[in-house]
């Protein structure tokens, strides 16, 4: 999903790639907050809903799948060039797979291919299509991603999935630190379980009653906005608030010594 990031305070243009759960719910609260959505999706019946929804004055949509990786450059200058006051792109997009390699007979090497393209290479080449754009801007711009709690603690079930996190979770603070000195503010957020259909037993189907898992999507989004309107760079919501302000900062603090420790060398030669 994606959106703009001046918009959260005043309001131009936002992209989001979205219109289910998370996606969805987020960009409603960005278009009453006065922000233009640009919706992207594979669905095209929701990307049409949600238009509907708001109307053309205050959204737009792109029928996409992200995991089409060649075609990621030709997307973006499409974008670029239809919407030239994007100034935040929200890349949200995911999907989650259990995995057992206690039985390696049921594992489906395409399917844990798709789900880290989906979850985290897709998002290195669109961040690479559009940083040029957004660097350019003389104004601050943003790039958001959904990570997960599960970036910081895997869950049993789906390694795969909790992988394609830790390694969203670990450039992030890379190219976070990386981007600190230009307009780009790069923002991590870190939803708990969250009722989506993430779960879902269409994609999902050892899990049973998959909707029901988690917090009220209702609540992950009041706490994900404040989240934005306050600025935070990483906005952990439930659980991952514990292990974001507990032994993720030890975590973070080696990053910043090492790095601290690497210019300081770089310096003196
Ligand atoms: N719900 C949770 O418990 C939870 C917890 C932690 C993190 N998250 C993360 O939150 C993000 C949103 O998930 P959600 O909970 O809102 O799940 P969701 O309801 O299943 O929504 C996933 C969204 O991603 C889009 N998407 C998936 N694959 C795509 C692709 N190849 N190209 C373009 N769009 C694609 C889907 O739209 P189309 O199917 O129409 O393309 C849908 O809008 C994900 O990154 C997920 O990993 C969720």
């Amino acid at each position: 999903m994606w959106l703009t990031w001046e918009d959260l305070k005043v309001n131009p243009e936002a992209t989001v790639e979205t219109h289910s759960g998370i996606g969805l719910a987020l960009s409603e609260r960005f278009i009453q907050r006065g922000i233009f959505v640009i919706a992207v999706g594979r669905r095209k019946e929701n990307l049409d809903a949600f238009v509907q929804a708001h109307g053309p004055e205050k959204a737009s949509a792109i029928q996409f799948d992200i995991s089409k990786m060649d075609a990621i450059p030709g997307f973006v200058q499409d974008v670029i060039k239809s919407h030239p006051d994007l100034d935040c792109v929200f890349l949200n997009s995911g999907m989650q797979r259990g995995a057992n390699f206690n039985k390696p007979e049921t594992l489906d090497i395409s399917l844990l291919v798709e789900e880290m393209t989906t979850n985290y290479l897709s998002y290195l080449s669109l961040a690479k299509e559009f940083l040029p754009f957004l660097m350019e801007k003389k104004t601050q711009t943003a790039l958001i991603c959904t990570s997960s709690a599960l970036s910081m603690v895997p869950l049993l079930r789906c390694p795969n999935y909790c992988a394609s996190k830790a390694a969203l979770h670990h450039w992030l603070l890379v190219l976070r630190e990386q981007l600190k000195e230009t307009n780009v503010k790069v923002i991590e957020i870190f939803p708990p379980a969250v009722q989506t259909e993430l779960h879902d037993a269409k994609h999902q189907p050892d899990i049973v009653d998959g909707g029901k898992i988690g917090i009220p999507l209702e609540d992950f989004t009041n706490e994900a906005l404040d989240g934005l309107l306050k600025g935070l760079d990483q906005i952990p919501v439930g659980l991952a608030k514990g292990w974001l302000d507990s032994f993720e900062q030890e975590r973070q603090e080696a990053f910043a010594r090492m790095t601290e420790a690497i210019r300081a060398g770089a310096g003196s030669k």
